[in-house]
């Protein structure tokens, strides 16, 4: 008999680091049964990282699940009569010239009910939003993965990540997020952060923006005049130099937060409704200052989110003080496991 397939692995291909967390179903519980972390130095040796990544972590199974991002990956919002969620790839398929910029051919295309709204005349319909990713790109990601013996088993985008691992975390820590209110996941990477903006748990926008932790470290390597190798680990441990970093980060923090704001705006037209709380992720929230420096620029209550709380971890097979040390870079490889 087959064994059932209960592990996966959420396996978050960042342009800087790698991150990979088991998740797998026990009897009543999701229980993190693996994890493991390698910096990538360039695109050129990120098959060989995640070979060495998965030789080294050991993990039971070897299914896996991943996302795309980039600029080979187009997010659009587009409004459509109210139809069964059934329907709705096909109708959106149909249209798909009008809102894209590749050949309708040449693309994968997603859709995704956001919430019901009304159109510019007043009349309800419904927000949908279009991804399309293009063909070559996701079958080279997918060739890349089997080239490593291993079996991709759904392919997404960071953004519906972060909203599956918020879901999870509410289910496993009843009560812990208020119902009713509008809650922005924002996961600060090294090229890119990613938003979702979740309405009682549904996902009602989600975007990239071009700009991470990358862009602090090459602020801090202009202001201080070295290498971003040395730029990077100052960052980290700034010690005496905390005040000259803090300064040197302030511009791109000012653009990163009116970029979020422009994509609070949005949602705050389209849906009628306010954020209220802003919950950080990713490796650049492992940088103290950010949380207080986003919260200024917001004027919302801003904290980092831990996506591993109330989580079992199997602490035979994991290192649990790496895996907690880490907890916010690993918001986006959970949610790819949990939705799986
Ligand atoms: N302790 C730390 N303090 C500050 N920044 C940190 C720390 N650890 C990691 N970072 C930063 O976090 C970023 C990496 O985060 P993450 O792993 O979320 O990005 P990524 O997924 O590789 O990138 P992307 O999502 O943009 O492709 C890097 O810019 C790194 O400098
Ligand atoms: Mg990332």
């Amino acid at each position: 008999m087959l064994k059932p397939r209960r592990s996966i692995v959420g396996l978050d291909i960042g342009s800087s680091c790698i991150k990979a967390v088991e998740l797998t179903r026990e009897k009543y519980d999701l229980v993190v049964s693996g994890y493991a972390q390698i910096d990538v130095p360039n695109e050129a040796s990120r098959q060989e990282a995640i070979a060495e990544l998965m030789r080294a972590a050991k993990f039971r199974s070897k299914r896996v699940a991943t996302a795309v991002s980039g600029k080979n990956v187009v997010f659009r919002y587009v409004s459509m009569p109210e139809m069964a969620e059934d329907k709705l790839v096909q109708a959106v398929r149909l249209e798909a010239d009008k809102y894209i910029p590749f050949d309708v051919a040449d693309v994968e295309i997603d859709a995704q009910r956001l919430g019901s709204g009304t159109d510019a005349a007043g009349k309800p319909d419904m927000k949908v939003l279009l991804i399309a990713a293009k063909k070559s790109f996701v079958a080279d990601h997918v060739r890349l993965l089997v080239e490593l013996g291993l079996q991709p088993a759904s392919i997404g985008v960071d953004g519906f990540a972060l909203g599956n691992a918020w879901e999870l975390g509410d289910q496993v820590n009843p009560g812990i997020q208020e119902s009713g209110r509008t809650v922005a996941l924002v996961d600060v990477g090294s090229a890119k952060t990613s938003i979702n903006i979740l309405r009682e748990n549904t996902t009602c926008f989600a975007r990239e923006v071009p700009l991470g932790g990358q862009d602090l470290t090459n602020a801090i390597a202009r202001r201080l005049g070295i290498e971003p190798g040395a730029a990077e680990a100052v960052k980290r441990e700034p010690g005496e130099q905390a005040a000259l970093v803090a300064e040197a980060i302030g511009q791109v923090l000012d653009d990163l937060g009116n970029e979020i704001n422009l994509s609070f705006d949005f949602y705050e037209n389209q849906f009628d409704g306010e954020v209220q709380d802003v919950r950080l992720t990713g490796g650049s929230a492992l940088l103290p200052s950010l949380e207080e420096g986003l919260e200024r620029i917001l004027e919302k209550r801003t904290k980092t989110w831990n996506p591993i709380e109330g989580l079992k971890v199997r602490s035979d097979a994991v290192d649990v003080e790496a895996l907690n040390r880490q907890a916010p870079q690993l918001a986006v490889a959970i949610g790819l496991a949990a939705a799986v």
